[in-house]
């Protein structure tokens, strides 16, 4: 069995005990901290930034993963670096030059990753496997949390998987959108082995009982 990551996204969180709720989901097992970051204008809706990130960082241990949602992308790369993010990630089609991005990720001393929304093709990966840490494919339209899994994007994780075992790298394989307790073993038995998780488990008051089942479910 691969290692599996389970990555809260705290989008779904209470902000106005942000901190509390970073260090609640930790204790209850998170992996690390999925960040979403909209910006209105490539997402249809607006969160949060490298303030937040900073705020945030002294509360946890476990790595922060920034998953950009905004256009253009270069501009802000450094600085949620300085704010203590460890993993970056971008959408391809919201950056101008994907590799120099890539770069300038690894540059700034954080692990870098491109993101797949349900519609966008796999080809953006052919010439840039190799400056890639992690790999996204979204299982919902960026923007909003709560939406349900989109069915196709498993048929996309197990092409994306044979991709990285082909390729011989160690290159994570996360989802993102509508995973739930119900559906999580289906995202592994495709190839994820990293799991972001927003509404299944901040919508739920015990969030070490839904951590513990969804790692009850992927040890089955
Ligand atoms: C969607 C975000 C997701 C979202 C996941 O644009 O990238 O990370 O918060 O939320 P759930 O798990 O509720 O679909
Ligand atoms: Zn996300």
């Amino acid at each position: 069995k691969p290692t599996y990551r389970i990555a809260p996204s705290i989008l779904s969180a209470d902000f106005s005990r942000l901190g509390e709720e970073v260090r609640n989901v930790v204790s209850a097992g998170a992996d690390m901290i999925h960040f979403d970051v909209m910006d209105n204008h490539y997402v249809p809706n607006l969160t949060i930034g490298p303030l937040v990130c900073e705020a945030i960082r002294p509360h946890v241990q476990v790595p922060i993963d920034v998953h950009l949602m905004v256009k253009p992308v270069d501009r802000i790369i450094p600085d949620f670096a300085k704010a203590g993010a460890n993993i970056i990630t971008f959408h391809p089609e919201a950056s101008e030059h994907i590799d120099r991005s890539l770069q300038l990720i690894r540059d700034h001393g954080c692990k870098a990753g491109l993101v797949f929304n349900p519609a966008t093709p796999l080809d953006y990966l052919e010439h840039v496997m190799d400056k890639l840490d992690i790999i996204l494919i979204m299982s919902v339209n960026p923007g909003f949390g709560g939406q349900s899994f989109i069915h196709e994007a498993l048929r996309k994780i197990a092409i994306v998987r044979r991709l990285i075992d082909d390729s011989g790298r160690n290159i994570m394989l996360e989802v993102d959108g509508g995973i739930k307790i119900e559906n999580i073993a289906q995202a592994a038995a495709a190839g994820a082995d990293t799991f972001v998780a927003g509404s299944a488990i901040f919508g739920k008051p015990d969030y070490k009982l839904v951590i513990d089942a969804m790692r009850g479910e992927l040890a089955k």
